[in-house]
């Protein structure tokens, strides 16, 4: 009796140790998964909490991820709409790593409160790879961020003003999602490199849509006489910019009046330079789909990576903004 006591402890014991190896589950992401260190993209279940669909933007950065991933023919993308809401992604990042993803790449709508879930997804022994803004979390808890740096987009814009207001003025700014790596990144950007003779006279946030931008460029137009009170207004966002152009169209604001320096650079930016709205459109791109299924196969077969990825970028000017709007890929 006690013989077959001891030999069933012993079973249970070796099928535990069986199913934690064979599950992938409690092993720490360093050692890859269990196809390493020969998986492919065949072996490949990527899990992409998008966070909405707020922007051209982010139209284009999903439309990157779901052609990179239908292009590299991965087994599974698991692709979902947070609608800007931290709880849906939260949630989200909870359902993939019940269905065992191979890797969770995640685009953060706001910096702060990821501490719990991305210790969930490291106790899973699954890599989150941060995709796009940043989060405040412990670097320990993930694997890398690719993005942009939206601190030097921030200092970019503040560079266009300091030229294109040479003798000081007051300017505006429409900002992002409030708590975002994007808005707080350029937020600090822009205020860390603007002239001393340049004053931020009010922010307010637009969310980075064109409709939330509208009614607050039109309110901003209530408080302050455009060319009187303030000179200028850096835009977080293209999206927005088309909002508040509207505001500042019905208000009998022309193009060239005020100084105007967005950020995204995409084709609906371009159209604002082209149509003389936009003095400058600091560049952020959104095509990160390639870069991202590249570096989750290398944590899939526990290779090494770099932490932090930053994307190239640079700033548009109206100048040669009819040649390159047709070239625009978003
Ligand atoms: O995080 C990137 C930002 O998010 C883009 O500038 C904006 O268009 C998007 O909504």
């Amino acid at each position: 009796m006690k013989k077959n006591l001891l030999v069933l402890i012993s079973v249970l014991m070796v099928a535990s140790m069986l199913l934690t190896a064979c599950g992938g589950g409690a092993k720490p992401a360093s050692e890859g998964a269990s196809c390493a260190p020969n998986c492919t993209y065949k072996d490949m279940v990527l899990c992409y909490p998008q966070l909405g669909a707020e922007s051209d933007w982010r139209t284009a950065n999903t439309a990157s991820i779901k052609e990179t991933a239908e292009k590299l023919g991965i087994k599974q993308l698991i692709f979902s709409d947070a609608q800007q809401k931290q709880e849906n992604q939260i949630s989200a990042v909870r359902a993939c790593i019940q269905q065992g993803a191979s890797v969770i790449a995640l685009p953060p709508v706001v910096e702060d409160g990821w501490d719990a879930v991305l210790t969930e997804a490291k106790n899973a022994g699954i890599p989150v790879i941060i995709v796009d803004r940043s989060v405040s979390a412990d670097a320990s808890l993930y694997a890398a961020h690719i993005g942009s740096n939206m601190e030097l987009e921030g200092e970019r814009a503040a560079a266009e003003f300091n030229k294109l207001l040479p003798n000081g003025g007051a300017i505006l700014e429409l900002s992002g999602t409030t708590g975002s790596g994007a808005a707080v990144g350029r937020a600090n950007g822009l205020r860390a490199k603007l002239n001393a003779n340049i004053k931020i006279i009010d922010s307010q946030t637009g969310n980075f849509t064109r409709a939330e931008a509208l009614p607050v460029m039109q309110a901003f137009l209530q408080k302050y006489k455009p060319g009187v009170d303030f000179q200028g207004i850096f835009i977080h966002n293209d999206d927005m910019g088309i909002g508040a152009i509207e505001a500042l169209k019905a208000a009998g604001v022309n193009p060239g009046d005020l100084v105007i320096v967005s950020v995204d650079g995409t084709r609906g930016g371009f159209q604002a330079m082209v149509d003389g709205w936009f003095q400058a459109d600091v560049e952020c791109n959104p095509l990160l789909g390639p870069q991202v299924f590249e570096m989750a196969l290398k944590l899939m077969n526990g290779q090494t990576i770099d932490h932090e990825v930053l994307t190239d970028e640079t700033v548009y000017y109206p100048d040669n903004a009819a040649d390159l709007l047709p070239t625009r890929k978003y």
